[in-house]
Protein backbone atom coordinates (compact mmCIF):
# COMPACT_ATOMS: atom_id res chain seq x y z
CA UNK A 1 0.00 0.00 0.00
CA UNK A 2 1.48 3.63 -0.68
CA UNK A 3 1.44 5.79 2.06
CA UNK A 4 1.70 10.15 1.89
CA UNK A 5 3.03 11.95 4.42
CA UNK A 6 2.68 14.97 5.40
CA UNK A 7 5.57 17.06 5.97
CA UNK A 8 3.54 20.48 6.89
CA UNK A 9 3.33 23.54 4.71
CA UNK A 10 3.63 22.40 0.87
CA UNK A 11 6.21 18.98 1.66
CA UNK A 12 4.92 15.48 0.84
CA UNK A 13 6.66 12.11 1.07
CA UNK A 14 4.97 9.35 -1.29
CA UNK A 15 6.79 6.01 -0.48
CA UNK A 16 6.04 2.63 -0.59
CA UNK A 17 7.79 -0.46 0.86
CA UNK A 18 11.09 -1.22 -1.46
CA UNK A 19 9.84 1.48 -3.79
CA UNK A 20 11.81 4.52 -4.70
CA UNK A 21 10.87 7.07 -2.01
CA UNK A 22 9.29 10.87 -3.98
CA UNK A 23 9.32 13.84 -2.17
CA UNK A 24 7.93 17.15 -3.12
CA UNK A 25 8.69 20.48 -2.28
CA UNK A 26 10.61 19.97 0.78
CA UNK A 27 10.62 23.46 3.20
CA UNK A 28 11.84 22.29 6.27
CA UNK A 29 14.23 23.63 8.14
CA UNK A 30 12.53 27.08 8.38
CA UNK A 31 9.06 25.74 8.63
CA UNK A 32 7.40 25.92 11.92
CA UNK A 33 5.27 22.83 11.52
CA UNK A 34 8.05 20.57 10.23
CA UNK A 35 7.68 17.20 11.69
CA UNK A 36 11.14 16.28 11.03
CA UNK A 37 14.92 17.64 10.52
CA UNK A 38 15.89 17.59 7.04
CA UNK A 39 19.05 15.40 7.74
CA UNK A 40 16.15 12.84 8.53
CA UNK A 41 14.70 13.42 5.24
CA UNK A 42 15.48 9.94 2.36
CA UNK A 43 14.24 10.47 -0.84
CA UNK A 44 15.26 8.93 -4.28
CA UNK A 45 13.02 12.18 -6.05
CA UNK A 46 12.50 15.30 -5.48
CA UNK A 47 9.90 17.31 -7.14
CA UNK A 48 9.73 20.71 -6.63
CA UNK A 49 7.49 23.19 -8.54
CA UNK A 50 8.44 26.62 -8.32
CA UNK A 51 11.59 28.49 -6.91
CA UNK A 52 9.85 30.52 -3.15
CA UNK A 53 11.88 29.67 -0.65
CA UNK A 54 8.73 27.76 0.98
CA UNK A 55 8.65 25.23 -1.63
CA UNK A 56 12.87 25.04 -3.05
CA UNK A 57 13.26 25.10 0.36
CA UNK A 58 15.64 22.13 1.68
CA UNK A 59 15.75 20.65 -1.92
CA UNK A 60 18.84 20.68 -2.59
CA UNK A 61 20.62 19.86 0.78
CA UNK A 62 18.19 17.00 0.83
CA UNK A 63 19.16 16.35 -2.96
CA UNK A 64 22.67 15.90 -1.80
CA UNK A 65 22.18 13.99 1.11
CA UNK A 66 20.72 11.42 -0.57
CA UNK A 67 22.05 11.43 -4.28
CA UNK A 68 18.31 11.88 -5.24
CA UNK A 69 17.42 13.70 -8.35
CA UNK A 70 15.43 16.95 -8.65
CA UNK A 71 12.56 17.13 -10.83
CA UNK A 72 11.49 20.15 -11.88
CA UNK A 73 10.93 22.92 -14.83
CA UNK A 74 14.05 23.44 -16.93
CA UNK A 75 15.07 26.58 -15.12
CA UNK A 76 15.40 24.99 -11.39
CA UNK A 77 16.73 21.95 -13.04
CA UNK A 78 19.52 23.80 -14.63
CA UNK A 79 19.81 25.87 -11.47
CA UNK A 80 19.91 22.39 -9.44
CA UNK A 81 23.10 20.90 -11.75
CA UNK A 82 25.20 24.41 -11.77
CA UNK A 83 25.00 23.44 -7.84
CA UNK A 84 26.22 19.76 -8.89
CA UNK A 85 22.97 17.63 -8.37
CA UNK A 86 21.29 15.34 -10.26
CA UNK A 87 18.45 16.60 -12.46
CA UNK A 88 15.23 15.90 -14.82
CA UNK A 89 14.27 18.78 -16.59
CA UNK A 90 10.39 19.00 -18.05
CA UNK A 91 8.00 22.06 -18.73
CA UNK A 92 4.03 22.76 -19.03
CA UNK A 93 2.59 19.71 -20.67
CA UNK A 94 5.03 17.41 -20.88
CA UNK A 95 5.14 13.85 -19.39
CA UNK A 96 8.37 11.29 -18.56
CA UNK A 97 8.46 7.68 -17.58
CA UNK A 98 10.35 7.08 -14.44
CA UNK A 99 10.91 3.38 -13.03
CA UNK A 100 8.25 3.87 -10.47
CA UNK A 101 5.72 5.41 -13.37
CA UNK A 102 5.55 8.90 -14.85
CA UNK A 103 5.23 12.96 -14.29
CA UNK A 104 3.55 15.21 -15.91
CA UNK A 105 4.14 19.04 -15.27
CA UNK A 106 0.84 20.92 -15.28
CA UNK A 107 -0.03 24.01 -15.42
CA UNK A 108 -0.07 26.76 -11.78
CA UNK A 109 -0.79 30.29 -12.37
CA UNK A 110 1.70 31.03 -10.14
CA UNK A 111 5.07 33.09 -9.60
CA UNK A 112 8.11 31.04 -10.51
CA UNK A 113 10.82 32.39 -7.93
CA UNK A 114 13.24 31.81 -10.49
CA UNK A 115 14.09 34.15 -13.52
CA UNK A 116 12.38 33.12 -16.78
CA UNK A 117 10.89 30.35 -15.36
CA UNK A 118 7.10 28.89 -14.85
CA UNK A 119 5.48 27.68 -11.57
CA UNK A 120 3.90 23.92 -12.06
CA UNK A 121 2.19 21.18 -10.63
CA UNK A 122 2.57 17.61 -10.83
CA UNK A 123 0.60 14.59 -11.78
CA UNK A 124 2.29 11.94 -10.76
CA UNK A 125 1.62 8.15 -12.18
CA UNK A 126 3.02 6.13 -8.75
CA UNK A 127 2.84 2.43 -9.55
CA UNK A 128 -0.87 3.24 -11.29
CA UNK A 129 -2.37 5.14 -8.81
CA UNK A 130 -2.53 9.03 -9.96
CA UNK A 131 -2.17 11.79 -7.99
CA UNK A 132 -1.93 15.58 -8.57
CA UNK A 133 0.35 18.06 -7.16
CA UNK A 134 -1.35 21.77 -7.44
CA UNK A 135 1.50 23.76 -5.92
CA UNK A 136 0.64 26.69 -5.71
CA UNK A 137 -1.59 28.38 -7.82
CA UNK A 138 -4.98 30.12 -8.04
CA UNK A 139 -8.36 28.03 -9.49
CA UNK A 140 -8.42 27.49 -13.49
CA UNK A 141 -10.88 25.83 -15.12
CA UNK A 142 -8.63 24.04 -17.10
CA UNK A 143 -8.44 21.42 -13.83
CA UNK A 144 -11.25 19.99 -14.97
CA UNK A 145 -9.05 18.52 -18.22
CA UNK A 146 -6.47 17.80 -15.70
CA UNK A 147 -9.04 15.00 -14.08
CA UNK A 148 -10.28 14.26 -17.02
CA UNK A 149 -6.49 13.07 -18.93
CA UNK A 150 -5.74 11.20 -15.90
CA UNK A 151 -8.64 9.74 -13.53
CA UNK A 152 -7.02 10.72 -9.71
CA UNK A 153 -6.96 8.86 -7.10
CA UNK A 154 -5.35 11.80 -4.90
CA UNK A 155 -5.69 15.60 -5.21
CA UNK A 156 -3.53 17.48 -2.94
CA UNK A 157 -5.13 20.98 -2.87
CA UNK A 158 -4.02 24.64 -1.28
CA UNK A 159 -6.13 26.43 0.67
CA UNK A 160 -4.66 29.25 2.58
CA UNK A 161 -5.79 31.89 0.32
CA UNK A 162 -3.35 35.22 0.27
CA UNK A 163 -0.87 33.09 -1.63
CA UNK A 164 -2.71 30.85 -3.61
CA UNK A 165 -6.60 29.53 -3.90
CA UNK A 166 -8.71 30.30 -0.71
CA UNK A 167 -10.73 27.40 0.85
CA UNK A 168 -13.97 28.24 -1.57
CA UNK A 169 -12.06 28.48 -4.61
CA UNK A 170 -10.09 24.97 -3.66
CA UNK A 171 -13.71 23.29 -2.87
CA UNK A 172 -14.36 24.55 -6.95
CA UNK A 173 -11.45 23.16 -7.75
CA UNK A 174 -12.32 19.67 -6.23
CA UNK A 175 -15.13 19.94 -8.21
CA UNK A 176 -13.36 20.45 -11.44
CA UNK A 177 -10.64 17.77 -10.81
CA UNK A 178 -13.32 14.82 -9.65
CA UNK A 179 -10.46 12.97 -7.39
CA UNK A 180 -11.15 9.92 -5.54
CA UNK A 181 -9.77 11.87 -2.01
CA UNK A 182 -8.88 15.49 -1.79
CA UNK A 183 -5.70 16.55 0.95
CA UNK A 184 -5.20 19.89 1.83
CA UNK A 185 -2.03 21.74 2.39
CA UNK A 186 -0.37 25.39 2.72
CA UNK A 187 -2.74 26.81 5.45
CA UNK A 188 -1.59 27.78 8.88
CA UNK A 189 2.06 27.72 8.54
CA UNK A 190 1.92 31.15 9.72
CA UNK A 191 -1.00 33.67 10.77
CA UNK A 192 -1.18 34.88 6.87
CA UNK A 193 -2.67 31.84 5.72
CA UNK A 194 -4.68 30.96 8.57
CA UNK A 195 -7.24 28.66 7.47
CA UNK A 196 -9.84 25.68 8.36
CA UNK A 197 -9.31 22.49 7.13
CA UNK A 198 -12.83 21.06 8.72
CA UNK A 199 -14.51 23.82 6.90
CA UNK A 200 -12.54 22.67 4.05
CA UNK A 201 -13.53 18.89 4.48
CA UNK A 202 -17.00 19.56 5.42
CA UNK A 203 -17.61 21.66 2.04
CA UNK A 204 -15.57 19.52 -0.29
CA UNK A 205 -17.98 16.13 0.85
CA UNK A 206 -21.10 18.47 0.13
CA UNK A 207 -20.42 19.84 -2.51
CA UNK A 208 -18.35 17.69 -4.37
CA UNK A 209 -18.25 13.68 -5.04
CA UNK A 210 -14.79 13.33 -2.97
CA UNK A 211 -13.75 12.44 -0.15
CA UNK A 212 -11.55 15.05 1.76
CA UNK A 213 -8.93 13.74 3.90
CA UNK A 214 -7.29 15.88 6.69
CA UNK A 215 -3.88 15.05 7.46
CA UNK A 216 -2.31 16.87 10.40
CA UNK A 217 1.65 17.26 9.46
CA UNK A 218 3.95 14.33 10.46
CA UNK A 219 0.75 11.84 9.52
CA UNK A 220 0.17 9.97 6.99
CA UNK A 221 -2.48 9.05 4.84
CA UNK A 222 -2.56 4.94 3.01
CA UNK A 223 -4.38 4.28 -0.36
NI1 LIG B 1 4.98 30.35 -4.08
MN1 LIG C 1 3.97 28.87 -1.26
Amino acid sequence: MAEIRFLGHAGFLLTDTGKERLLFDPFISDNPTAPVRTEELKADYILVTHGHADHLGDAYEIAKNNEATIISTAEIARQAESEGLKAHAQHLGGRHRFPFGSVKLTLAFHGAGIPGGHACGFVVDYYGSKIYFAGDTALFSDMKLIGELDPLELALLPIGDNFTMGIDDAVIAASFLQSRVVIPYHYNTWPLIEADPEEFKHKVEQKTGSRCVVVAPGSSYSF
